[in-house]
């Protein structure tokens, strides 16, 4: 493949209008479509080997959403808070985005970083998505206060919540997502390593669902307490999809774009393991086996909220998780994309499980925070997990092959 001449350390130490020049003609239409013919969905110099359709699969990087959102969930995920250094003011900022948008493009299509040093690792995408988000700080060392969403901020503080610093909070988000780890692996030390320059690492946060390997796409995915998650969804591609998840009103930069509420949840599953099946069921209110409401047969029987036992109780309890965070308008819901984490062992021996509760919603004081209140209010699945992490992020709208993310906001 023949290589640019633009290098990194022209990028970063060179005067921004050459280098954005640079990008931007590197990064044109016919750029693209010139490299997307050499790329290696067909063998690649690169591919050792023939390959395989999971490895080459792409998601599109381009387009009116950021990817990784509507995208059917990838096996593997990390998520990077970085806080911004000292001193990185707008133009600073728009540098880095301009650069993390050509490597996010690049690798999203099979093809190496500028100035890749493993570019053997980015030819199998695996349906690689990198999506980014802007935390409060971002907005206000670009000097874009004004333009933040007041939601954009901390959440407001829930009795349930034991947040960490390590944690909680950041200015810049990357979401990595692919069916392969170490795709997602060098996709993170690539955009990682050209952030630098501009912001340190916060926290990173590794989860995993289900290979696509093992279960057919579509079937709603297990979490470490043995529940079937995700039943109950907005589906993409649906009017109330689009009316929950995209940003439709509000600041006109962000439409076409979402919000994450990212909430990291401890699960313990010492304490779970003492629970027996039928406790376990009652806590949810739905069965372990097939993910059927305890008043259903099916996984997407509508759950019986009013449907009453011998005597006389609700079948569904009033503290069941899916009564307190049911949400009637299905346009109004939130789009969870959890992934789980599994840490190993704490130091005093209990396991360090959960989950990345990842919330995506068009609102986030409308959709996510009375759905949280209701549940830190009285979920009998407050008993066995504990918020230790939270941050919340505006993700920017897509943006098209010669445009960069975070361009409506910044460009
Ligand atoms: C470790 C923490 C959690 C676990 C293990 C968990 C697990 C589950 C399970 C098993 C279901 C039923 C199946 C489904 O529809 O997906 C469910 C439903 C749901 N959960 Fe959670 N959840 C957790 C935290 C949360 C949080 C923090 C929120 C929001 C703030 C939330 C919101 C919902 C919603 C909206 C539903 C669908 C309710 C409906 O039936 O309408 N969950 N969750």
């Amino acid at each position: 493949m023949r290589q640019p001449r633009l290098t990194r350390r022209g990028l970063l130490a060179g005067g921004a209008a050459s280098a954005v020049g640079a990008l931007a003609t590197y990064a044109s239409p016919r750029g693209a479509a010139e490299t997307s013919a050499q790329a290696p969905a067909a063998p690649s110099p690169l591919a050792a080997a023939a390959p395989v359709p999971g490895g080459s699969a792409r998601e599109p990087f381009h387009g009116v959403h950021q990817a990784g959102i509507a995208t059917p969930p990838q096996s593997s995920a990390v998520f990077v808070g970085l806080d911004l250094l000292p001193g990185t003011g707008r133009e600073a900022i728009v540098r880095m985005m301009r650069l993390l948008t050509d490597d996010a493009r690049r690798l999203t299509e099979g093809r190496p970083a500028l100035a890749d040093t493993e570019p053997e690792l980015a030819v199998l995408p695996a349906r690689l998505t990198v999506t980014f988000g802007f935390g409060p700080g971002l907005f206000t060392a670009a000097g874009v206060e004004d333009l933040r969403p007041a939601s954009i901020a901390p959440l407001p503080g829930f009795v349930i919540d034991k947040l960490e610093r390590r944690w909680t909070g950041a200015d810049l988000l990357l979401q990595i997502c692919a069916d392969d780890a170490v795709t997602v692996a060098h996709a993170l030390r690539m955009t990682v390593k050209d952030a630098r320059a501009f912001a340190r690492v916060r926290w990173t946060q590794r989860g995993f669902r289900r290979s696509p390997q093992t279960q057919v796409p579509g079937t709603t995915q297990r979490n470490l307490m043995g529940q079937l998650d995700g039943t109950v969804n907005p589906a993409p591609g649906t009017p109330d999809f689009d009316r929950a998840v995209w940003v439709g009103e509000g600041p006109g930069w962000l439409r076409g774009g979402t919000t994450l509420v990212l909430r990291r949840i401890r699960a313990r599953l010492d304490k779970w393991d003492a629970a027996d099946r039928v406790a376990k069921e009652f806590v949810i209110g739905r069965r372990l086996d097939t993910g059927a409401p305890l008043t259903g047969q099916a996984e997407h029987d509508e759950p019986d909220f009013d449907r009453l036992n011998a005597l006389g109780f609700p079948v569904i309890s009033e503290y069941a998780h899916i009564r307190r965070a049911h949400v009637r308008d299905p346009g109004m819901r939130i789009l969870r994309r959890v992934y789980n984490y599994d840490e190993g062992l704490t130091p005093e021996g209990q396991p360090d499980s959960g989950l990345l509760f990842a919330s995506y919603q068009a609102d986030i004081a409308r959709q996510f925070v009375p759905v949280q209140r209701k549940l830190a209010e009285a979920d009998l699945l407050n008993e066995w997990t504990t918020p230790v992490g939270s941050a919340v992020f505006a993700i920017p709208p897509g943006c098209s092959p010669d445009g960069w993310i975070g361009e409506t906001l910044l460009g």
